[in-house]
């Protein structure tokens, strides 16, 4: 007889903030979120309330749920084995965030860097208080769940820290099972995918120019985007972050789409030159995204199929969530309603 024992959880989630996805949320998430899928209970979410901080057109916003859903699909999230929900859809979100908040310093709030950039190029008058609380609801999404680790890429990890300080404190204070402290799962090789016009930046949603290169780009312009990246002075093919972040950049790319490792690359490059590796890489990016499109397209062409996905997602996410909400309202010190009285 084999007895089962429940898989820790995962919870993650991205923002549908643009029609596409990016290179670099494939790469630093998707990537994990799939191959953690078979050991894990995983949970991955849209996180359509987060998104609402950029202040979206209504309908588009609405359309790049569905479109992301699409791609976390395209990208192999499989339903059968991941429950996949829209974060509005589970009003225990906002619920357990206004906790969290209420146990969130101010001071601790404003230290987080997303928030210090975001709202140095916005101003104080431009900066709502949403992008304030921003991390605090995050930290809701992950505590909600018990989830014990939180796939993501490098840019998280200052909110997967103070998600973590969040559930201590609140153990401290209410029982040292109030929450799961969760573990951050951040690979160090694929974390950061960096800007092919400025590759020490990272590589965003916010940018407009051809140093993104989304997802649902005709594949041909995102070859060109690959072929005109820019390179570091020298001629040699090598990983080395520091000297040449370009180059490096492209080798981290090529890994993942060429399954090789890194080392290997360098070996069968050694006396190329960048032009070769560009070439190489911009034809197995253009093969990887025609085939993601078309499986984009026929997610898209069945908005029932990928409503029915959500509906069952949340319902799911919602027996979960509850029993932490009441938990967590219990702990606190919240008086119960009764109940038909
Ligand atoms: P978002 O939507 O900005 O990004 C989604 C995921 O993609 C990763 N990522 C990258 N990884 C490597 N290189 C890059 N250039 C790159 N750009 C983005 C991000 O680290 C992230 O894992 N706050 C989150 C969404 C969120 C969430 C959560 C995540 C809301 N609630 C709970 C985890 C758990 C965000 O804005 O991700």
């Amino acid at each position: 007889m084999t007895i089962e024992t429940p898989r820790p959880r995962i919870l993650s989630g991205m923002q549908p903030s643009n029609d596409s996805l990016t290179l670099g949320n494939y790469i630093g998430a998707l990537t994990q979120w799939v191959a953690l899928q078979d050991s894990y209970d995983t949970l991955y979410m849209m996180a359509d309330l987060h998104a609402l901080t950029v202040n979206p057109e209504p309908e588009s916003l609405r359309a790049r749920t569905r479109r992301t859903l699409a791609q976390y699909l395209a990208g192999g999230v499989d339903p059968k084995r991941s429950t996949l929900f829209v974060q509005s859809h589970v009003p225990q979100h906002a619920e357990l965030a206004w906790i969290l908040s209420c146990q969130t310093g101010f001071g601790e709030a404003g230290r987080m860097t997303q928030f210090k950039d975001k709202s140095a190029k916005q101003g104080t008058e431009g900066t709502t208080v949403g992008l304030f609380t921003y991390p605090v609801l995050m930290a809701a999404d992950i505590l909600l769940y018990n989830a014990a680790l939180v796939p993501v890429g490098e840019d998280q990890r200052q909110h997967l820290e103070l998600t973590r300080n969040l559930a201590e404190r609140m153990n401290t204070r209410f029982g040292q099972d109030t929450f799961t402290v969760p573990e951050g799962h951040i690979v160090k090789s694929i974390a950061k995918v960096y800007d092919l016009q400025e590759p020490t930046q990272k590589m965003s949603k916010s940018t407009t120019g051809k140093g993104t290169l989304w997802l649902l780009d005709e594949p041909k312009a995102a070859a060109k985007k690959i072929k005109s990246a820019v390179t570091d002075a020298g001629t040699e093919i090598r990983y080395d972050p520091a000297e040449k972040p370009g180059v490096s950049n492209l080798l981290t790319i090529y890994s993942v789409f060429s399954g090789k490792s890194v080392a290997e690359l360098e070996t069968e490059y050694a006396g190329k030159q960048y032009g070769h590796l560009k070439v190489d890489l911009a034809e197995v990016v253009a093969e990887f995204l025609t085939e993601f499109q078309s499986k984009v397209n026929v997610y898209l062409d069945d908005p029932a199929q990928l409503d029915a996905i959500l509906a069952e997602g949340a319902a799911k996410a919602q027996v979960i969530a509850q029993e932490t909400v009441e938990r967590v309202y219990d702990r606190v010190g919240l008086l119960a309603p009764r109940h038909g009285a």
